[in-house]
């Protein structure tokens, strides 16, 4: 069987372009035992991506030059030497940015029950975004009743969970965003009590103060060092900094990154700064699993999907996410001949 992979051409200076990647064929000689076939449906367009393109090791090892770019989706299994998988099962993993692929079966996992979600769903709210918004909220930022919540990114997949999420909990949520559409649906679909479209503010600062006049419990943080900076001054007493994305800062050398100076307010406030890693609540996916379904059932829990079609675009879609370009989750569905029905 013949594939497509995408593969790193070469590394990225600064913003990622669609040339620096590669589209290579390969044929996939026969499945060995133990193993499962696959052909991917969707792929998601992660910005946590660009961090494993620049070369420097973090918790996970960089694309190699030449290599098949990493990256989550979902995949139908075309073929099956595993008794865990048969043909037609649902499955999701960091399959990468090929079309079809050979994995050992530790690499896959069945999709959860959808109660009627969208199949996007599992790149999206129960997938690493909407997990990672869960614990986020709950496990590190304990956003309890009665706090005051800022979210930068919050249109994004991960932002607009955190947020939503974090009302559930009983708290006030306020969402920065890059656009008036993206801080309209915030407000309108998402429940946020208020969403700002960043971009256009004069001074942030001056923004934040209006907005949080007693100031801010807990910041969820997607976007970066820059935000960061500014938000401290604003922050509560035994306020949490949840730091879950640096979408800014990815494409940024280290020595070009922004600083963090108002450090002096972690200790007059005692502010806790944490970061956040999904990965770490693995055991208990299923329970955040199970709430964001529950929630979503009820009516109480939106998402936003912004999908393209075929494959050869998941560069150009990666790339535009670092442009303001993508709303929500970003997802690149396989063209229908080159993939199953859904
Ligand atoms: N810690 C974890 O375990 C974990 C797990 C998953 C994801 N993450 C991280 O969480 C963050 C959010 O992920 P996501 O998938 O939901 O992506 P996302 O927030 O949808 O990322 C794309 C958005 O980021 C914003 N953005 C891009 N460049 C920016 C810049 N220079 N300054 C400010 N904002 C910028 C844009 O939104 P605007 O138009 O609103 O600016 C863009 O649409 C990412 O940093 C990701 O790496 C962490």
């Amino acid at each position: 069987m013949r594939t497509r992979e995408i593969v790193l051409a070469r590394r990225p200076e600064g913003l990622a372009r669609p040339s620096d990647f590669g589209l290579e064929t390969r044929v996939l000689p026969p499945l060995p035992p133990g193993s499962v076939r696959v052909r991917a449906l969707y792929w998601a367009a992660d910005p946590g991506m660009r961090a494993r393109l620049g070369g420097v090791r973090s918790y996970v090892e960089p694309v190699a030059i030449g290599g098949v770019v990493g990256g989550a989706a979902i995949a139908e299994v075309l073929e099956s030497c595993s008794d865990s998988f048969a043909a037609g099962d649902l499955v999701t993993g960091l399959l990468g940015w090929r079309e079809a692929g050979d994995f050992p079966e530790a690499a896959l996992k069945k999709a959860p029950e959808r109660g009627g979600m969208p199949i996007g769903a599992l790149l999206g709210l129960l997938g690493t975004p909407g997990i990672t918004a869960y614990f986020g909220i709950g496990e590190v930022g304990r956003v309890k009743a009665g706090d005051t919540v800022l979210v930068t990114s919050a249109a994004g997949a991960v932002g607009a969970a955190a947020g939503q999420i974090a009302r559930l909990r009983g708290a006030h949520v306020v969402g920065l965003a890059g656009s008036d559409a993206k801080a309209e649906w915030l407000t309108t679909a998402a429940g946020f009590a208020q969403a700002v479209n960043y971009r256009k503010l004069d001074d942030l600062s001056t923004a934040l103060g209006r907005l949080f006049p007693d100031g801010i419990d807990v910041l969820f943080d997607n976007v970066g060092n820059r935000m960061v900076d500014v938000v401290l001054p604003h922050m509560k007493l035994r306020g949490r900094i949840v730091v879950c994305g640096q979408t800014e800062d990815y494409s940024l050398a280290p020595e070009r990154r922004h600083g963090i100076r108002n450090t002096s307010h972690v200790i007059s406030q005692r502010l806790r700064i944490e970061g956040l890693l999904a990965y770490d609540h693995a055991p208990r996916y299923g329970e955040a699993i199970a709430h964001i379904r529950d929630w979503w059932q009820a009516g109480q829990l939106v998402a936003h999907e912004d999908i393209v079609e075929g494959f050869e675009q998941l560069p150009g879609a990666f790339c535009d996410l670092f442009a303001g370009q993508s709303f929500g989750r970003k997802l690149v569905a396989a063209s229908p001949q080159g993939g199953p029905a859904q």
